[in-house]
């Protein structure tokens, strides 16, 4: 089952102690203001904020007049950090069937929510077992806890492992003009062959608010802004969507003019030298 999810996903992952320190009402802002604006998935993960930002989150939302079956929430599972209150003593990842039911009942309480929308396995692990993970999703899809699962930084190999036990629906991969080798590499290839969606994380890839990038990256962004009549990151985020693998990008961003630009951001059509003019700029030279 593919759910529907807002062409832009507001990431949390900076929203409290990791970020910009939002409080309840600043957040309760901020959902309302994403989804006045359309932005109406939100991308989470237990651990944001060692373990705090699911919660920050919650408490903001539960202001909101927002009707829950209106928003989508992902959040994911599956590292554990070191951390005293949960007596772990080293980062390490942790697929049993039991961590993964107690980190969706725990993120479920925290969001103030019954259900996620999508659970994503945050990373993969040498010692994950998909009999293991299926049990688990299973459970949690019956009682109603999830109504999809999908993956996080997974190679085409990891998740067709997965595909063998369970319906596999997104895998969110970190893509971007700097972070390009999913479009070369077969990883958008078999989202699209498996109707995955693929999700994007840091696709901005890092090249704003940077002091120094290429002379030619510069010129590049001064004149396809100007023609495409956007900023930097809007442009950045239109070259990801231009991809046909309904890449949808999971911005990070706390500010609501920001978000606007990404949402405006899903309009533009990029002509096709044009996106290659970028690819090229930024790698110092064109196609082999
Ligand atoms: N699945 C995973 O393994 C994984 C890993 C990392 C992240 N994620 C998810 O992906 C989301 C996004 O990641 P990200 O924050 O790295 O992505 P991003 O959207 O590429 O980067 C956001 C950063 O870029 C800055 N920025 C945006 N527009 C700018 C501009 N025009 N000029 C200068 N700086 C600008 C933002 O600053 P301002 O805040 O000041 O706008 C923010 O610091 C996270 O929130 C999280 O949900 C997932």
């Amino acid at each position: 089952m593919q759910t529907n999810y807002s062409r832009i996903i507001a990431g949390t992952m900076n929203w409290g102690s990791w970020g910009a320190k939002l409080s309840s009402s600043q957040i309760c802002e901020l959902i309302e203001a994403c989804y006045s604006n359309g932005i109406t998935s939100f991308d989470h993960a237990d651990i944001y904020g060692d373990y705090t930002t699911e919660g920050d989150f919650g408490d903001g939302f539960k202001h909101c007049g927002i009707p829950r079956e209106s928003l989508q929430f992902i959040s994911k599972c599956g590292i554990a950090l070191s951390n005293q209150e949960r007596g772990t003593k080293l980062n390490h990842y942790n697929y049993t069937k039991q961590y993964i039911l107690d980190s969706v009942e725990r993120s479920l309480h925290k969001l103030k929510t019954s259900y996620l929308d999508l659970l994503l396995l945050h990373r993969p692990s040498p010692l994950m077992d998909p009999d293991q993970i299926q049990e688990a999703v299973s459970e949690l899809i019956n009682k109603g806890y999830i109504k999809s699962f999908g993956l996080s930084n997974f190679t085409p190999s990891q998740t067709r492992l997965m595909q063998q036990k369970l319906e596999v629906s997104a895998n969110q991969i970190e893509i971007s003009l700097s972070a390009n080798s999913p479009m070369f590499n077969g990883d958008l290839d078999y989202c699209m062959t498996e109707n995955i969606r693929p999700m994007a994380w840091a696709p901005l890839g890092g090249l704003l608010g940077k002091k120094v990038i290429p002379s030619a990256l510069e010129l590049a962004f001064k004149k396809l802004c100007a023609t495409y009549n956007t900023t930097k990151d809007g442009l950045l985020l239109a070259w990801l969507m231009n991809h046909p693998s309904q890449i949808h990008p999971v911005v990070g961003t706390t500010k609501i003019e920001r978000h606007k630009t990404a949402v405006a951001a899903c309009e533009i059509k990029i002509e096709t030298e044009d996106w290659f003019y970028l690819l090229a700029a930024f790698r110092g030279h064109d196609i082999p």
